[in-house]
């Protein structure tokens, strides 16, 4: 069994610390977490230009925080949008990622000074460059097969085949607008390294017949957190994947400017949803598993457990702080959030085991949800507030380092 990352962290005493002041349910960040995944992503991808995903995490720390190691942005939407001029993020650092946009929002992005745009589709096209003229466009490749190995797939919803992505760029050429490159995404958690090898080559023989020169090369993200089922480690992915680079575009002086586009992998890891039991029930006199309804589910952090795709480490307080007794007797559990809402059941298939003792007002820790968890959470399903996320804050982390 491997260690979660964040059980190794020098912050998270202080992390408990601070969520003990909080009432449940909350995420807690580590922000250090976040600079060092940060670091080490440039150290691994060195040629590789860094576009965070906002949607991961669109709290305005992280975006602060990414924004000062020298990220750029892949916006989904106007209001991401918005965040980012708020925190002075120059235009000129972001790509207005989503192929799905109205007309008005390309409007709107272009008129603060976004040029760059994602497209899989003529109607889109035609759209951009009505309201964006001239600017840049990449187009979306269909990874068809990707999405087996993704624990949460993106294929089939966004992008279009490469006979398709060739009369885009005719077509694009033919409006005004200026062919920049080509994207893919393989697939969120993908744990299949091969998948890039596959990209990489689809859009290296788009490139080939590609009537005018393909600068950029966008590879989206899909690159992992650490999970239940661990992942291989972000090394071999980063080995594995600049050489498939190099594979397909051996000559550095005309090879596209490749650019990523991280979200789950440069966040998740730095965050701790915490919750607390509420009920702990047996459906009937002799049923051994019990049912653990917390109150954070589907609705206010967990999404990512439909169809159980993503499954996370949960640790009890004792386990989380080192104070567990490893004799102590364990049972299978069904997880559960508190919405009157059927669904809202996040893990059945797969048991989970806590002690016996477990009873409701203790707090239980989801490890790796710092991506993908508030930016889903609902407004005020059954009236449940959105959960919060605090980043701990510095006066915390300078309590540690005065001790
Ligand atoms: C266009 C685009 N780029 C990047 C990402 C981030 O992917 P990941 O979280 O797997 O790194 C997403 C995720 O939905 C996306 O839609």
């Amino acid at each position: 069994m491997y260690i979660n990352p964040i059980l190794k962290s020098r912050n998270l005493g202080r992390m408990l610390e601070f969520s003990d002041t909080l009432s449940t349910p909350h995420i807690i960040i580590d922000p250090e977490m976040v600079k060092n995944e940060f670091r080490n992503l440039v150290s691994k991808f060195p040629r590789t230009k860094i576009f965070y995903a906002v949607k991961a995490n669109p709290c305005p720390e992280i975006l602060r925080l990414v924004a000062r190691l020298g990220s750029n942005f892949d916006v989904a939407s106007r209001y991401e949008l918005d965040m980012l001029i708020g925190l002075g993020v120059e235009p000129e650092r972001m790509f207005y990622g989503n192929t799905i946009k109205k007309a008005a929002d390309i409007a709107y992005f272009y008129s603060k000074g976004v040029r760059t745009f994602a497209s899989d589709c003529e109607d889109d096209l035609l759209k951009i460059a009505r309201n964006a003229p001239g600017s840049k466009v990449y187009f979306r490749l269909l990874l068809e097969g990707a999405e087996a190995t993704a624990d949460w797939p993106l294929s089939r919803k966004f992008g279009c085949r490469a006979e398709v992505i060739q009369d885009l760029i005719v077509k694009a050429i033919d409006v005004g607008l200026d062919v920049f490159g080509l994207s893919f995404h393989v697939g969120s958690q993908q744990r299949d390294i091969e998948q890039w090898d596959l990209a990489l080559r689809a859009v290296a023989e788009i490139c080939k017949v590609s009537p005018v020169p393909i600068r950029l090369i966008n590879m989206g993200g899909g690159l992992p957190a650490h999970y239940l089922h661990e992942a291989k480690p972000l090394s071999t992915y980063a080995a594995h994947i600049n050489r498939y680079i190099e594979k397909y575009f051996p000559d550095p002086t005309t090879r596209p400017e490749i650019a990523m586009e991280p979200g789950r992998s440069l966040v998740a890891d730095s965050g701790i949803l915490v919750t607390e039991v509420v009920t702990v029930a047996r459906k009937s006199v002799e049923a051994e598993i019990r049912w653990v309804y917390l109150d954070a589910g589907k609705f206010n952090g967990l999404i990512e457990t439909l169809d159980e795709s993503v499954k996370y480490v949960v640790k009890t307080e004792d386990e989380i702080k080192g104070t567990a007794d490893p004799t102590e007797p364990r049972a299978e559990v069904i997880l559960a959030g508190p919405t009157c809402d059927s669904m809202d059941v996040m893990y059945e298939d797969y048991k989970y085991t806590m002690p016996e003792s477990l009873k409701s007002g203790e707090r239980l820790y989801f490890l790796s949800t710092g991506a993908y968890t508030s930016s889903y959470a609902s407004v005020a399903f059954n009236g449940f507030p959105p959960i919060q996320t605090y980043v701990l804050p510095q006066h915390f982390v300078a309590r540690r380092l005065i001790k």
